[in-house]
């Protein structure tokens, strides 16, 4: 599928068995949503524009690279801050806006309780933070807030993707980039990822 990016990194499909695990309990499901972070953030940024700096080492003077914009790591709470310590360790200067958003689990539409999204965007590459992308309700509505604030290019960063989310997402965002570690194929009657991994912000803290 064009502008998605499936992480089939054995690391990666190993980690993401034990999140899966009904038995994996809350510490380590965290624990492993944040080393699953790394892979997926390093692979989302690959396109970063850079600018070219030289560098004295020990030894000589050589060429290397620079990050040239700046980046905001935006999680979708709750589930989303599992991932977020794992994102600074490979970006640690990325400033961190917050949207918070929880699905109403009649309509399946997400409901928003927080928003500390800076109001422009446009000198930032944004990064979208969420374990899942479901219905794609709650990844489409925040991705639309940072357009309206002025994001150019949006990366959508995901553990786990319905086809149907993915379907939709890129409805609505059809050259952002989506970056995964899986396309699981079926959603059921209550908007669940199935297999999936169950309620990830429950699986997250314990609640
Ligand atoms: C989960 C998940 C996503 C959303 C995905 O959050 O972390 O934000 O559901 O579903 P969608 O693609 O159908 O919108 P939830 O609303 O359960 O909130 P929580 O993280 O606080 O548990
Ligand atoms: N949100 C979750 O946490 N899990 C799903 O399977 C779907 C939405």
């Amino acid at each position: 599928m064009k502008n998605v990016t499936v992480i089939d990194h054995p690391v990666v499909q190993a980690k993401l068995a034990q999140l899966r695990d009904r038995k994996t309990p809350h510490p380590e499901f965290r624990r492993l949503l944040g080393e699953l972070s790394l892979p997926l953030v390093y692979e989302a940024t690959r396109d970063l524009p850079v600018k070219s700096r030289s560098v004295n080492t020990p030894l000589a003077r050589t060429a290397g690279v620079a990050l040239s914009r700046e980046v905001l790591l935006v999680p979708i709470l709750r589930a989303a801050l599992g991932m977020l310590d794992g994102s600074k360790q490979i970006l640690p200067e990325a400033r961190v806006g917050f949207i918070g958003m929880a699905r109403n689990e009649k309509t399946l539409q997400p409901e928003w309780y927080l928003d500390k999204v800076p109001s422009r965007l446009a000198r930032f590459e944004a990064i979208l933070l969420d374990p899942m992308l479901a219905t794609g309700g709650s990844a489409i509505a925040a991705g639309q807030l940072l357009e309206k604030r002025g994001a150019k290019k949006i990366r959508f960063v995901h553990v786990l993707a319905s086809r149907h989310g993915i379907r939709e997402l890129r409805n609505y965002f059809p050259k952002s980039p989506i970056t995964v570690a899986a396309i699981d194929s079926e959603l059921n009657d209550i908007g669940y990822i199935v297999p999936g991994l169950g309620d990830a912000g429950d699986r997250c803290f314990g609640c």
